[in-house]
Parts: structure tokens; C-alpha cells; sequence
């Protein structure tokens, strides 16, 4: 749907052809190319701007993200490989959970390759940012449009800390609203793991979150001076090496990661901060001594 794509390139194991079809009947200016298979892969990627990776197995009910580690990391890391050797310089959106671990993946198998580029590596963490624009302004009676409440952190249970005290336009919550709209967008993917029973995850509001991040990777890549978004990337901001948080995006990916949100939290964000660092810290751990332990 958006005029800045020119061409989408289709790539899966099986059944993209048909979807390719489907897709390219869509009166809109972009080319839909498809492709199956890994001897098609690199072709696939040769000259692509931006690399979205949705590739992997979704939960049921009853599992945490970290429980797809064993099958989605392997998925991710052949990915990337191939990323790094047909068009290294595209900008990387990891989508395949667990994103805690599967973006440090990806870092270290372009680190072996030696076309690492932080600033363009990203974990798609913008349905954390849609849920809690959603719910905020469901329950405060928002234009929805108007509401933006950063959400830093991972993309897995307490690891997702949306700023609640940081809302714009500003409005005030009582305890017990922060308390239950924090565990609500912390639990919105599994809510929807248990609607759907046992049929997989959200895939229609994740579709709609990575279209927006996708659409606001190319605004950036076509000079937009003017673009935000929340995302999983290799951070300064605590002392743990990745952390989503607003970045401003720019032609060379993440231009500056904003500090700002993380000042003057509140007593409860602050906790729950110190509290999800220990996961999180576990989640990148694991994602690289994946990626060592298979050299
Ligand atoms: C989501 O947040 O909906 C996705 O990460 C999928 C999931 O397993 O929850």
C-alpha cells in the first residue's frame, strides 16, 4: 500500500508463489517478485533497502517466546547470513521472536561476517508501542490518534515497560490504572496466543505494527527528517548491549537513541526497569553464545 515501495520481494520455503499473485494484483506501484527456497534466497535479497525477517514458529498457549529459541534462532541465523552476503547494507527488522534473543543473534552472525552495522539492525518491538496507544486511549477516553506512549525495554513479559507517565498529550493515571494497563500491554501477544488456542499469535496487528516500522524505515531512507519510532537496537542507554527505546531514524539508520523518556520515571517505571534487566540480560546472553557455540 505504501508509494515507497517499489518492489516487494517475496521469499518463504513454500507457498509464496500464490501470495505473490494475490498481492500484485493491488493497483499500487510496487513490483511483487517471488521466491522459493534457499537456492533462490540470494536473489531474493540482492539490492533490497530493507530486510523484514517474520520467519520462524509462533507460540500456543501455554508457552513464553523464549520457548521458540531452539527452532526460530537457527531460522534467524541462516537468514542473516544470507542478508550479510547479498545486500549487508539493508536495514534488518527481526520480527521472529524471541526478539530478546534473536536480534543479539543476528548481531553476531554479521559481526562474523564482518558487515555488522548497528545502526541498522532493529527488533521490531512497534506492536508493544500500537498496544499501548490502543489500550491508553480505550481507557482514558483519547483520540486515538493523538495517543503515543513510548514503550522501552524487550518484547517479552516484564521486559516490555511501556512509560505510562511519559503519555502524549500528558495525562495522569491512578496506581491501580498504571498497574493494570502495564500488565495488559505486557501480556497483550499472549492474550492473543489464548484467543486464538492453539492457531499461533497475533499476525494481523503484527503485520499492521511492521508496516508502520516499515513504512517509517523508508520515510527515513527518503530524507524525512522528522522520524520516531520505538525499537530493539544495540544501546548505551542502561548497561545491558541492546534495549528498545525511541530512536530517531535517519538515511544511515539509527541517527541518535533518545535518552529523554528514561528521565524523571516514575517510583513504579523505575522498579519495574531494574526489575527486567536481569531477563533481559539472560535473553542477549543467550542469543550470542548461540551464535559462539556454533562456530
Ligand atoms: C506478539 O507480541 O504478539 C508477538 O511477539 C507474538 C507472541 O508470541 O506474542
Amino acid at each position: 500500500m505504501s508509494p515507497l515501495v517499489s518492489e516487494l520481494h517475496l521469499y518463504d520455503i513454500a507457498n509464496v508463489k500464490g501470495v505473490a499473485a494475490d498481492l500484485s494484483h493491488c493497483n499500487t506501484p510496487s513490483q511483487v517478485l517471488d521466491f522459493t527456497g534457499p537456492s533462490e534466497l540470494a536473489n531474493c535479497l540482492k539490492g533490497v533497502d530493507v530486510v523484514v525477517i517474520p520467519a520462524g514458529v509462533p507460540r500456543k498457549p501455554g508457552m513464553t517466546r523464549d520457548d521458540l529459541f531452539n527452532i526460530n534462532a537457527s531460522i534467524v541465523k541462516s537468514l542473516v547470513e544470507a542478508v550479510a552476503d547479498n545486500c549487508p547494507e539493508a536495514f534488518i527488522h527481526i520480527i521472529s521472536n524471541p526478539v530478546n534473543s534473536t536480534v543479539p543473534i543476528a548481531a553476531e552472525v554479521l559481526k562474523q561476517k564482518g558487515v555488522y552495522n548497528p545502526k541498522k539492525l532493529f527488533g521490531v518491538t512497534t506492536l508493544d508501542v500500537v498496544r499501548a496507544n490502543t489500550f491508553v486511549a480505550q481507557k482514558k477516553n483519547l483520540n486515538l490518534i493523538d495517543v503515543d506512549v513510548p514503550v522501552v525495554g524487550g518484547h517479552a513479559g516484564i521486559t516490555i515497560l511501556p512509560l505510562l507517565s511519559k503519555t502524549r498529550p500528558s495525562v495522569t493515571f491512578t496506581d491501580e490504572e498504571t498497574e493494570q494497563l502495564t500488565k495488559r500491554i505486557q501480556n497483550a501477544g499472549t492474550e492473543v496466543v489464548e484467543a486464538k488456542a492453539g492457531a499461533g499469535s497475533a499476525t494481523l496487528s503484527m503485520a499492521y505494527a511492521a508496516a508502520r516500522f516499515v513504512e517509517s524505515s523508508l520515510r527515513a531512507l527518503a530524507g524525512d527528517p522528522d522520524v520516531y519510532e520505538c525499537t530493539f537496537v544495540q544501546s548505551e542507554l542502561t548497561e545491558l548491549p541492546f534495549f528498545a527505546s525511541r530512536v530517531k531514524l535517519g538515511k544511515n539508520g539509527v541517527e541518535s537513541i533518545i535518552s529523554a523518556d528514561l528521565e524523571g520515571v516514575t517510583e513504579y517505571e523505575a522498579k519495574a526497569l531494574e526489575a527486567l534487566k536481569s531477563e533481559l540480560k539472560v535473553s542477549i546472553e543467550k542469543g550470542i553464545e548461540f551464535v559462539h557455540k556454533q562456530q
